[in-house]
């Protein structure tokens, strides 16, 4: 069996699916060329029927990609296949991935079926997309609670409709890494033309388990491992590239290579954070901000003495810079020019000048800025053309005192104030936006999150906003929490007001 794994992206499909992770089809592009550049084999782009903005952007990254795969996701239905195989017309290397869940919650519950006829289902999809591209990838939903001999019925006879890829998912998270890697094996051992195709991994991670279940399910058999950039995804999220990528690197007795450049990881996963405005936990394996620190004393003295004391990967590996300059209210536009850069973010000339205002801004207010504020800058230029902003708030608020906000926004060129009062600044400053707004709305979450250390750090506030029975997303961030919350709460409103 060859040793080489393929590496299945999945950022801009299952990740994207998060509430408030998503992009639009210019971030999208620049993600995609961000993990061609990483060395990625296969980009799964969308689910194009799911809607026309995930239909054109499978369209508009499969002309802005070149090397790798580009995968469309569909449900074992005609017209899902055909909507994909129309997206996909411009790709230089196209798959479509077809399937339906095969446990028996699935079949029972989800379906109201048998396993007979879901086995039809199966084989009858694969067979109408092989009318439209070579590569058809199957999943078999709910791989990881599927009894393994019926998996096994399933596996062959997709195969033997011409499935060139068959993934294994454990769609709720729920297998032990044991019991996945010997369901790999199981299938490797008893599906006769097992290997005319290639098995995938794509695990979730709702107890934990998404890495270990996918290297045990790869040590087993499978080459194709499915996964995110820094692990987001449904829930739990899935299984995180860089892990996977870090663990074969770091076991080569293992004898699995991959594609991936990894000097490129840390880039991508800031640039995938700070485009979904999902933050990575400081303690993440090998891209979050404590991965490469030592605190305590003891390992300090020991790193210092011989970085493998305490380091079993070295930092530039996975592009963590160590000598990262911080930049001040000296630094000109060529250093934040070179920040961004070296981040992975290439502005045009306007949108350089706009960062650069606010990160001088920025820098009256906070001595250092460090990369989480550069690249929180780097996104403010994306709210520059909407058709809400938030022009003035002045509030005064403290304890035995009402809290009151004055407000005025700008309405595609109009001004417009208002005054209120609240429980407190945010509730005050909230209240007299939706006296202007006037429409019902309701705030359903609120999440404030300092990106680093001090009392003047910034603020990154996320918000949910319910609007006529749909919830919007909005995001800010501001050394300022009581206006992040306002232009997190504008920002959502942005969404719905035309
Ligand atoms: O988790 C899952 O089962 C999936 C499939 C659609 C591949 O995301
Ligand atoms: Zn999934």
């Amino acid at each position: 069996m060859s040793n080489r794994l393929f590496i299945f992206d999945t950022t801009l499909r299952d990740g994207e699916q998060v509430p408030g992770c998503q992009l639009n089809t210019v971030e999208k592009i620049e993600v995609a060329k961000h993990l061609e550049e990483l060395g990625v084999d296969v980009i799964e782009a969308g689910f194009p029927v799911s809607s026309p903005g995930d239909y054109n952007s499978v369209m508009e990254i499969s002309k802005a990609v070149t090397w790798p795969t580009i995968c469309a996701l569909t449900r074992a239905v005609e017209n899902d296949i055909r909507v994909a195989a129309d997206s996909l017309q411009y790709a230089k290397h196209k798959r479509i991935h077809t399937g339906i869940g095969t446990s028996d919650y699935h079949i029972r519950y989800k379906f109201n079926s048998t396993r007979e006829e879901i086995l039809e289902r199966a084989v009858a999809c694969v067979k109408y997309a092989k009318r439209f591209v070579e590569d058809v990838q199957f999943y078999a939903e709910d791989a990881g609670r599927t009894d393994n001999e019926y998996l096994a019925r399933v596996v062959e006879a997709v195969i033997k409709a011409g499935a060139t890829v068959v993934n294994i998912p454990d769609t709720t998270g729920y297998c032990l890494p044991r019991q996945f890697g010997d369901k790999i094996r199981y299938l490797m051992e008893h599906v006769d033309g097992i290997h005319r195709a290639t098995i995938a991994t794509h695990c979730h991670n709702d107890l934990g388990m998404a890495t270990a279940n996918t290297v045990a399910g790869i040590i087993d058999g499978a080459r194709q491992a499915e996964v995110t950039i820094n692990g987001i995804g449904e829930r739990a999220g899935n299984t995180s590239l860089e892990e996977v990528a870090m663990i074969f690197k770091s076991h080569p007795e293992l004898g699995i290579e991959t594609n991936i450049n990894t000097t490129k990881i840390c880039g991508i996963s800031r640039l995938v954070s700070s485009l979904m405005n999902m933050p990575v936990q400081p303690n993440k394996a090998i891209v979050g901000r404590n991965a490469f620190a030592h605190s305590s004393g003891i390992h300090q003295d020991g790193v210092l003495k011989n970085r493998e004391s305490y380091e079993i990967i070295n930092p530039k590996d996975v592009g963590v810079d160590e000598n990262s300059i911080v930049l001040t209210a000296r630094s000109g536009r060529a250093a934040l020019k070179h920040r961004l850069h070296i981040l992975g973010i290439e502005l045009d000339k306007e949108a350089l000048d706009k960062a650069y205002e606010a990160f001088l801004a920025l820098a009256d207010k906070k001595k250092e800025i460090n990369d989480d504020d550069v690249l929180m800058l780097a996104g403010e230029h994306r709210k520059s053309t909407r058709r809400l902003k938030l022009d003035y708030l002045q509030v005064t608020s403290g304890v035995g005192v009402k809290s009151v906000a004055s407000v005025g926004l700008d309405i595609a060129g109009e001004k417009f104030e208002a005054c209120a009062s609240g429980n407190g600044p945010v509730d005050a400053a909230i209240s007299a936006i939706k006296i202007i707004i006037r429409r019902k709305m309701l705030v359903k979450e609120f999440l404030i999150q300092a990106i680093n250390k001090g009392s003047n750090d910034v603020g990154k506030v996320h918000m949910t906003v319910e609007h006529d029975g749909t919830n919007y997303y909005g995001f800010s961030a501001n050394t300022d929490i009581i206006a992040a919350s306002a232009e997190a709460f504008i920002d959502a409103i942005n969404k719905f007001v035309r």
